[in-house]
């Protein structure tokens, strides 16, 4: 049977952007800028995005077209390597381990969105008498699980459909009306008084933060740019493997870090005027699930006429979060159908099963070892499997495809993917990967008792074994 493929070329932007605007968006991003120097932070974060987060989807997106193929079969007929190959699997098993607690965020989410909803006809939502306490019962154990069958069911639903009847259908209608209801939702919001304050606090361009804390600000600002990317994982490896035309890469990747960008900017213009308008400081609500479910739910309960709004708003994270999982989804999937000639819908029938466990464990949130299940999935498992994918996409862009890579880049790009070609593989060969190492060095603390030059020479250092692996490798081939 012939793969699939997307029907169009927005088909695919909408699908990629979709996966990148998610939960990074909504529930990270605007904390994190805020705390960060404002503005100031945004203009780091946008540096990163153009310097590193674009030339990590043209990786992604170079390896996927060229091979057409999931991530698995990609790197082994590219790289003829039985090794590349098992590397791919590597994706699978982070997909999997996204998706499992992503799912159980996502039936939270589901959750508000009803009883939310509920409160349009005339009941109370349960959450608005004392959200802490309500978010306490019900973030794990039998209710979490309920939930999180429910976004996994409909996450499934999705995939069950195919790559243009599901995917592409699906995200057609989601990004727009995420963007449309965000846009709204931040008119609403800056009318509210205590708007002004708010946009102060949110965008003020406080370049003394920024300065004093350069490095401090480097780290979070790269993680939270290859999460919301979605990069790391094998997803635009993924969703690049359908596209079946030579279109500009590089227009598209940006394209999608712009929308990605501005849906992030966006909740940030509907949260904190919101949370001002109220007399609630934001610094008290960490980034997270305490921001949205404490924080925000507890500012809805004090609306007037907040049922609408707090349906609104948890309708469009759930959309957010939707299109995200089902990215998630689609890398197991697309495995299974490519390497074992799976149908599709056999598939996904698998891979939910799978996950119904996995993500069955992260909801009901044990606790095992000293920290909890979902605690360690969603923090330390995640961010180091996206990191180290992504070095791992990165090199092999660099040093295995090589010059492929730079035929797949300016093929359908006209001049402008000529141009850059050539620094772009240098970059994603030798700059970046040591810019990962780097950052993976300080978030477990090693610049703080190195030093800043000392840590940057460890990651030259490790780069350089990296690569010089890969040599021996490539020649044993
Ligand atoms: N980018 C999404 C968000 O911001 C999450 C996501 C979807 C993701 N697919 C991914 C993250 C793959 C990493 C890898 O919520």
């Amino acid at each position: 049977m012939a793969r699939e493929t997307w029907a169009t070329r927005v088909g695919f932007i909408l699908a990629a952007a979709g996966s990148a605007v998610g939960l990074g968006n909504i529930w990270r991003f605007p904390w994190v800028t805020a705390e960060n120097g404002g503005s100031a932070f945004l203009a780091v974060y946008l540096g990163i995005v153009l310097l590193v987060g674009v030339p990590g989807l043209l990786a992604e997106f170079v390896i996927g077209r060229r091979s057409n193929q999931s991530p698995v079969g990609a790197l082994r007929a590219l790289s003829g390597s039985r090794i590349w190959g098992l590397w791919g699997v590597f994706y699978v098993g982070t997909a999997v381990a996204l998706i499992s607690f992503y799912s159980v965020v996502g039936g939270w989410i589901l959750r508000y969105f009803g009883e939310s909803a509920l409160g349009l006809v005339g009941a109370r939502p349960a959450y608005f008498a004392a959200p802490g306490r309500y978010f306490g019962g019900v973030a794990a154990g039998l209710d979490a699980l309920g939930f999180h069958l429910l976004f996994l069911a409909l996450t499934a639903l999705v995939v069950f459909g195919g790559v243009r009847r599901g995917i592409e259908l699906g995200t057609k209608v989601m990004m727009p009306a995420v963007l449309v209801l965000l846009i709204g939702l931040a008119v609403w919001a800056g009318a509210r008084s205590g708007a002004a304050e708010a946009y102060a606090f949110y965008l003020s361009f406080d370049i003394d933060t920024i300065r004093a804390n350069v490095f401090d600000v480097l780290g979070p600002a790269a993680g939270q740019a290859l999460f919301t990317l979605s990069l790391g994982a094998g997803t635009m490896i993924t969703y690049a493997s359908y596209i079946d035309e030579d279109r500009s890469l590089p227009f598209d990747a940006t394209v999608i870090a712009i929308l990605n960008t501005l849906v992030g900017v966006l909740a940030g213009l509907v949260v904190f005027p919101l949370l001002f308008s109220l007399g609630v400081d934001p610094t008290q609500t960490a980034p997270g699930p305490g921001a949205l479910f404490v924080g925000l739910a507890g500012a809805f309960a004090q609306l007037p006429g907040g049922a609408l709004i707090a349906t609104t708003f948890f309708g469009v994270v759930v959309l957010a979060a939707l299109s995200s999982s089902i990215s998630m989804l689609e890398i197991p999937v697309s495995f299974l159908v490519d390497e074992y000639s799976l149908a599709r819908r056999r598939a996904v029938a698998l891979v939910t099963l799978g996950v119904v466990v996995t993500g069955g464990l992260c909801a009901i949130n044990p606790t095992l070892w000293g920290t909890t299940v979902f605690g360690f999935v969603a923090g330390s498992l995640v961010d180091a499997l996206l990191t180290a994918g992504l070095a791992a996409v990165l090199l092999f862009v660099g040093w295995v495809m090589g010059t492929d890579a730079l035929a797949e880049l300016r093929a359908g790009g006209g001049d402008l993917s000529a141009a850059i070609a050539t620094p772009w593989l240098l970059g994603i060969g030798v700059v970046l990967p040591v810019f990962l190492v780097f950052t993976l060095l300080t978030t477990f603390g090693v610049s703080a008792s190195l030093g800043f030059w000392p840590t940057v020479l460890v990651a030259v250092l490790v780069g350089t074994a990296a690569v010089a692996g890969l040599r021996t490798e490539r020649a044993l081939v």
